[in-house]
């Protein structure tokens, strides 16, 4: 499948900013608009260099005025808006219903009257629950038994998404990726929040025994697995991208500080994510047969990781320096 003209929404985000980077590259001839309502995780310098050679709309995809001003003739949209992270959706979850359901809704509905080629739905392997105590891997069939609000939001999204294909015939594909670490993370998933917070000396907090295991993806990989489904997933299939890593927090937190020559006793036990899902983990051989392969094993996608944020202290600084950052700090963390 050929495009030309893509939409790409949350492009000022984590994973969009690392695909918009990636699609530039790979697609030099596309004409890429990103939609993003720039929220705290939104942030323009993550597109900075490549600003001459996209369209930026500032707007909400729960918006359907925003919506209809961006996707005048495109051919096809990534969704990769949401909010997206686990301990905000504990401290308030209306917001992840609101823009992660209700907003992919709305591109569903603008997607089918501008007669988009396809539709691709960014979305989660939370969607399948916690696999603690078993060897299974997630396969794209397994029932849902999303378990947090923001997993739960992302799977109505995902039966929105699948209801548009079957109900009106729109072409949907969607991927369902592991947790990602990469530059340009906003430093409140694990990875970026150790790494910062060990780079200023202060605690790293691990939730309970530090033994949830993750199956930690470089963003780039994410990105080139979306790719890869967008031109050649099955129309109304869902795709798990993955790195086959299975690293506990007790292990992201040791590599961190060893790296950064800061001593363990940053460390620090704190209580537990309410409804912590010990384990993610899915089987990604049904996008490796399109012909994806992830490139970074996690030593080496850490390292490089910690690299960019040596050498992009002003980024994240500037990010940490804001209220919404601080606001995190201290609501979930002082006192846990
Ligand atoms: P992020 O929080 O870094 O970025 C989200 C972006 O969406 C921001 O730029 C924000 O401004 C924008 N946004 C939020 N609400 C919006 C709205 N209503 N309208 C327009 N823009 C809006 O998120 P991320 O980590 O880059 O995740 C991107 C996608 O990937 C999400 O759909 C997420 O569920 C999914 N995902 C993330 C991970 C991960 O580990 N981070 C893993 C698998 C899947
Ligand atoms: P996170 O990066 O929030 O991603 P998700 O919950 O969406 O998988 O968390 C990854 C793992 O790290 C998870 O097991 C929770 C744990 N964690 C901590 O131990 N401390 C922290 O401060 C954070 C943010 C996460």
């Amino acid at each position: 499948m050929k495009f030309k003209r893509v939409l790409v929404t949350g492009g000022a985000g984590f994973i969009g900013s690392n695909y918009v980077h990636y699609a530039l590259e790979q697609h030099p001839d596309w004409e890429i608009v990103v939609l993003d309502k720039l929220t705290y995780a939104g942030n323009l310098e993550n597109l900075e260099p490549l600003k001459p050679h996209i369209e930026f709309v500032q707007g909400d995809i729960a918006n359907s005025e925003d919506v209809h001003k961006a996707m005048r003739g495109v051919d096809a949209v990534l969704n990769f808006a949401a909010e997206s992270h686990v301990d905000r959706s504990l401290l308030g979850p209306l917001p992840f219903v609101k823009t992660n359901v209700e907003g992919t809704l709305v591109l569903l509905e603008e997607a089918r009257k501008v007669g988009v080629k396809r539709f691709l739905q960014v979305s989660t392997d939370e969607v399948y629950g916690d696999l603690h105590g078993l060897e299974h891997h997630s396969l794209e069939a397994d029932p849902f038994r999303p378990r947090s609000p923001y997993s739960a939001s992302k799977a109505a999204a995902e039966h929105m998404v699948f209801a548009h294909g079957i109900s009106f015939g729109l072409d949907v594909v969607l991927t369902r990726g592991s947790n990602t670490y990469g530059p340009y993370q906003y430093p409140e998933k694990i990875i970026p929040l150790f790494i910062t917070n060990a780079l200023g000396d202060k605690p790293l907090p691990l939730y309970g025994d530090g033994s949830a295991v993750r199956d930690y993806m470089h963003a780039r990989d994410h990105a080139s697995g979306i790719d890869t489904v967008l031109h050649a997933g099955k129309s109304g299939e869902a795709y798990n991208l993955g790195a086959r890593e299975q690293i506990p927090g007790t292990e992201v937190a040791q590599r961190i500080l060893e790296a950064l020559g800061k001593p363990r006793s940053l460390i620090q036990f704190v209580t537990d994510r309410p409804g912590h899902d010990y384990r993610y983990s899915v089987n990604p051989s049904k996008a490796e047969q399109l012909g994806w392969e992830r490139k970074y094993p996690f030593p080496e996608g850490l390292a490089e990781t910690l690299e960019w944020y040596l050498e992009n202290q002003g980024w994240w600084r500037r990010v940490r320096g804001k209220r919404e950052h601080q606001d995190l700090m201290q609501s979930w963390y002082v006192g846990r």
